[in-house]
């Protein structure tokens, strides 16, 4: 592989398990040359990610809640001392109640709204905002999205909206962040078999659907979708912020 990323550091958040696009995303940075530090949302979960850590030969492992500022605050401060410079950060972290990614969208609750917008649309600039005090010589920030953000997709409901929140976002940091040298971008993914997507009812007929609707006539892999966020970790797209990248086989410009 290249050395794309040859000396810096990046932390990617969200990797759960072997099939969690973080993962891929970890991975791919690593065969890129960069070092990364890997995040797990609770004990419960840290097992699983150590795993994953040891894979990547002893990634740092940072536990992060992103619903309160106060851990993500505390989780950066754990950083510093691993990683005192970070180059990039990887959001990788969407959570809606599995009440409210079926049925109708009308009957979506306050609190389940709420929820989804604060874990996976605020959770955005929290990291943003902390990790920043660690990228001091600029970087870049990648956080994954999904097209119901911008068209309705059955059963994705609440999440659509939180994403079309997540990527306003994205260009508000973009603007803020850009002077200090920072790039902010997302991954518009096409839908993949992840713990988090198999909460939407009927996921499985959405990715069967793609596959003969889809210019490409095909799905795509985590390993796609991290291939693509390793170019917006890197310098060759130094001239790229506040973009909304799809990686979707097409699905976007045929759906
Ligand atoms: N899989 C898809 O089809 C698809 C498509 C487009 C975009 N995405 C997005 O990709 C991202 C990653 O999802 P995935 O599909 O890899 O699923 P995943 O279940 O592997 O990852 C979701 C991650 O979010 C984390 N998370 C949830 N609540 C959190 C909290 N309060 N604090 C910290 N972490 C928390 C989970 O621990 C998990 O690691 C999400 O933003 C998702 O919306 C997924």
């Amino acid at each position: 592989m290249t050395e794309l990323l040859d000396g810096k550091n990046f932390l990617v958040t969200g990797a759960a398990n072997s099939r969690s696009i973080a993962w891929a995303v970890a991975k791919a940075v690593r065969s890129h040359g960069g070092a990364v530090a890997l995040t797990y949302q609770a004990e419960r979960l840290k097992r699983r990610v150590e795993q994953l850590a040891d894979e990547l030969g002893g990634a740092p492992m940072i536990e992060l809640d992103v619903g309160s500022d106060a851990a993500v605050k505390r989780a950066v401060d754990e950083l510093q001392e691993r990683m005192p410079v970070l180059d990039g950060l990887v959001h990788s972290i969407a959570w809606a109640p599995a009440e409210d990614l079926q049925g109708n969208f009308v009957e979506t609750t306050r609190d389940g709204f709420a929820q989804a917008n604060d874990i996976s649309s605020y959770s955005l600039i929290a990291t943003a905002r902390e990790a920043r005090r660690l990228m001091t010589g600029g970087g870049a920030i990648v956080t994954m999205t999904y097209a119901g953000s911008w068209r309705v997709v059955p059963n994705y409901n609440v999440m659509g909206p939180a994403k079309a929140s997540l990527e306003s976002t994205v260009r508000y940091l973009a603007a803020d962040l850009g002077p200090e040298g920072i790039r902010v971008n997302a991954v518009s993914a096409g839908p993949i078999a992840t713990v988090a997507a198999r909460t939407i009812k009927d996921f499985s007929g959405m990715l069967e659907l793609l596959e003969s609707h889809t210019p490409l006539r095909r799905n795509v892999t985590t390993e796609e979708v991290a291939d693509a966020t390793v170019f917006l970790l890197s310098d060759l797209s130094r001239a790229i912020t506040g973009e909304v990248v799809h990686v979707d086989a097409g699905a976007h410009a045929t759906i």
